[in-house]
């Protein structure tokens, strides 16, 4: 079956606090969407990849991947979810799996696709990291309540992996119904959808503040 990447680079990078969109800022020479797309586009079991871009984007055209044959774009929407889905809504290969994958995780490893897309059942799949912390839940006043039990706890990532329609479905009636819709994952579970947690590389960071650019420099070295 196709496998259509989904790749959500609509949003501002407020926490970044840079004036050009964190996608856009330099990584070891080049953009961070630069390196995203060009470890999907490379990937042999990815049919396509579909972009999603904010609506004054004046920087795409620029990246060496912007010509790409494997690649669409569209224009992304005010939440992270409205970018998916509107990538989604352009999505009409037969049976087709949709992975999800943050513009801002630039550090993605085939060895990740691979394990997500070897892993994924009939459910979907994301990547996710076991929580190492010991967790505390904080009652109203700043003081710890209790002691969270940590062992089934995880930090979701992206690549997330679901049958395309499936998801677009999903995300629409989230939408409709004003749920706070984070990730693909989340869409799904409130169908009683039972994703598979894929242990993934703790490279995969997201970019979201200043400090994590030193960190996926340091990752890509
Ligand atoms: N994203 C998107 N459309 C939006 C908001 C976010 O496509 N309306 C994308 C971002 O470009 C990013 C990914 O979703 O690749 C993860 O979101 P996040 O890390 O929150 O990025 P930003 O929203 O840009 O950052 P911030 O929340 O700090 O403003
Ligand atoms: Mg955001």
């Amino acid at each position: 079956l196709p496998v259509i990447a989904v790749v959500p680079a609509a949003g501002v990078g407020k926490r970044m606090g840079e004036a050009l969109p964190k996608q856009y800022l330099p990584l070891k020479g080049r953009p961070i969407l630069s390196h995203t797309l060009s470890r999907l586009l490379q990937h042999p079991a990815i049919t396509r990849v579909v972009v999603a871009l904010g609506p004054e984007d004046g920087y795409f055209d620029d990246l060496p991947e912007s010509r790409h044959p494997k690649l669409t774009r569209v224009i992304g929407g005010s939440e992270r979810a409205d970018s998916v889905l509107r990538a989604l809504e352009t999505i009409e290969e037969e049976g087709a799996w949709a992975l999800v994958h943050d513009a801002a995780r630039p550090c993605l490893s085939d060895e990740d696709i691979a394990l997500l897309l070897h892993q994924c059942g009939d459910q979907g799949a994301l990547l996710a990291a076991p929580v190492r912390d010991t967790m505390k839940r904080a009652d109203a006043h700043g003081r710890v309540d209790h002691t969270v039990e940590r062992a089934a706890l995880w930090h979701a990532l992206t690549p997330q992996l679901f049958p395309a329609q499936a998801l677009r479905d999903a995300l629409r009636q989230a939408k409709a119904s004003g749920a706070e819709i984070t990730d693909e994952s989340s869409a799904m579970e409130r169908l009683g959808w039972k994703p598979i947690l894929v242990p993934g590389r703790v490279d995969n960071i997201k970019v979201t503040h200043p400090d994590d650019l030193r960190l996926a420099a340091l990752f890509l070295a």
